[in-house]
């Protein structure tokens, strides 16, 4: 039977993995390496939030038992971004363990997010962006129920040079 996708809170003994995934480039993928970074933030942030704040979050992804050790397979993550000064929308991203890709579980855990967010904040649209040439992440966020938006001309900055981003999105009333 296959193994049941989860998210749930990050834990202390995950870090490093947590840190692989954008401070290794062989871990992170053509897209999600934009240079190092202070190696001591990841670890001060985990103890003064445990990466969950009113504004940001990230949780675990992962797969099998909750009992189950070694079943982190990746991360998801999101922060606010301000729609009006009454408003505001979730912008999420996530990135998997090398190992761990190209089995659905990046569709189940975008999915699983999307709900968590509404099911648990009062935001109408979930949102999410990634290089018009990231085929994986978007065939995945469309299979998680996304809506492609449009192209964002030159809004992301990687690896010497501006890259176009596909926007997509989710609302409220698209879950059903
Ligand atoms: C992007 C990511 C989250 C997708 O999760 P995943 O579990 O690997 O993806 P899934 O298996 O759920 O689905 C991928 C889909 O894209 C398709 N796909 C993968 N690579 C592709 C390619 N190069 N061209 C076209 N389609 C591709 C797969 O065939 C699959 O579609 P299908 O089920 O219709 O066949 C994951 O690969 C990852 O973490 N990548 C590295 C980090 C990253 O890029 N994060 C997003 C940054 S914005």
């Amino acid at each position: 039977m296959a193994k049941e996708v989860r998210i749930r809170p990050i834990r202390e003994s995950e870090l490093d993995l947590v840190a692989s995934s954008s401070q290794d480039p062989d871990q992170a993928g053509p897209y999600s390496f934009f240079g190092y970074s202070d190696p001591g933030w990841l670890r001060r942030d985990f103890a003064e939030t445990g990466f969950l704040t009113e504004d940001r979050g990230a949780l675990a992804v992962a797969l099998g038992e909750p009992t189950e050790p070694g079943d982190y397979i990746g991360g998801v993550g999101w922060h606010r971004v301000t729609t009006s000064p009454v408003s505001f929308t979730w912008n999420i991203g996530i990135g998997l363990l090398a190992d761990a890709r190209g089995h659905g579980y990046g569709t189940r855990a975008q999915r699983l997010l999307a709900e968590y967010l509404f099911a648990h904040t009062q935001v109408n649209r979930v949102e999410a962006s990634t290089e018009v040439d990231n085929a994986a992440e978007r065939r995945s966020l469309e299979k998680a129920g996304f809506t492609f938006e449009g192209v964002l001309r030159g809004a992301c900055f990687r690896a010497g040079r501006w890259r176009d981003m596909a926007s997509y999105s989710m609302v409220r009333a698209d879950l059903g």
